[in-house]
């Protein structure tokens, strides 16, 4: 899916969200086992699905799967895109009521008083009364905040600032359809990564992109949500891969590389053992490497595997 023009048809991510993969796609895509692009896999799961970049590449390029397991433990996410499946409709009428309103607003001072007021209502119902309107506000706020970031303060609530965008893309109708009707297949749900257990079986692929070990004492990618993904967590899920090896169940897993820091940090070799049949690989990437995010640099990823 190298041509540009026929990537515009393609359903992708609708919300913009940190350590989103769009630019690994093509990386991941050439490491997909080729069970999966022969259509024997019909199962695909993805626990940590954030935006979703590497779901709706799979979903797209690979038709013949039946479902899709996709989970991830950030609530506000889950219930946005469980709106999108069963009640588009009503997500995007009420987008195109936020964008006709923000439009025919002047100034960005004014734009920003209705930013905090959408801020405001969104934090209110997000735990209360959940509907495809608190579906909408979240999306609204993603593309009109700094940085489309998603970020919560001690007590949960949303707190980016507004970002001052001259055209954001308030309501891309065509993609929110297109990512809809991809979602028919999907089981959504929120949770942590091990409920995903009892969704697999030999037909099956698990695709992780936990949140990154951080790579640098600044940088801070773990705060999706209350609660971070800790060292442990990142142990007891190298021995959920182990034990889908031991059920010859293929995965890919993407993280960041300790070695960029530190190249005498072997916290993945020795968490998934060459010995084992785990597979390392290391490719480039852009990122982020302070927690401002405005300074990039090349850095190394890691993309896991439990086969060749
Ligand atoms: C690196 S992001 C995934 C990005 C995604 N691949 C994309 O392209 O946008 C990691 C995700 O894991 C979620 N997460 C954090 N802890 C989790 C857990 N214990 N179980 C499941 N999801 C978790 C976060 O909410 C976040 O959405």
């Amino acid at each position: 899916m190298t041509d540009t023009l026929l990537k515009t048809k393609f359903a992708k991510p609708f919300l913009k969200w940190a350590g989103g993969k769009g630019q690994l796609v093509d990386e991941i895509d050439s490491r997909l086992p080729q069970e999966l692009k022969e259509g024997k896999i019909k199962t695909y799961i993805e626990p940590f699905i954030g935006g979703g970049a590497i779901f709706f590449h799979i979903a797209q390029e690979y038709p013949d799967i039946d479902n899709y397991v996709l989970i991830d433990v950030n609530k506000d996410l889950v219930n946005c895109y469980k709106a999108i499946q069963t009640n588009l409709e009503q997500v995007i009428s009420e987008l195109k009521l936020f964008e006709d309103l923000y439009f025919s607003i002047p100034t960005d001072e004014k734009r920003q008083a209705l930013f905090l007021k959408i801020r405001k209502s969104f934090n209110h119902e997000k735990d209360n009364s959940y509907s495809s309107q608190t579906a909408a506000k979240l999306i609204f706020l993603n593309k009109t905040c700094f940085n489309g970031l998603y970020r919560v303060n001690q007590s949960g609530l949303f707190n980016v600032p507004f970002g001052k965008y001259g055209k954001p893309n308030i309501c891309p109708e065509d993609n929110l359809r297109k990512a809809s009707d991809l979602l028919q297949k999907a089981t959504i749900l929120c949770g942590d990564f091990f409920c995903c257990r009892e969704y697999v079986d030999k037909n099956s692929f698990i695709y992780f992109d936990p949140p990154y070990r951080p790579i640098s004492k600044t940088a801070s990618f773990t705060s999706y949500a209350k609660g971070d993904f800790s060292e442990e967590d990142q142990i007891r899920l190298a021995g959920f891969c182990k034990w889908l090896s031991k059920r010859n169940v293929k995965f890919l897993l993407s993280n960041s590389d300790p070695k960029n820091e530190n190249p005498k940090d072997s916290f993945f070799e020795t968490h998934y053992p060459k010995s084992e049949g785990f597979i390392i690989d290391r490719v480039k990437a852009s990122r982020a490497i302070n927690c401002k995010g405005d300074k990039r640099g090349q850095i190394n990823e890691l993309i896991i595997t439990n086969y060749s």
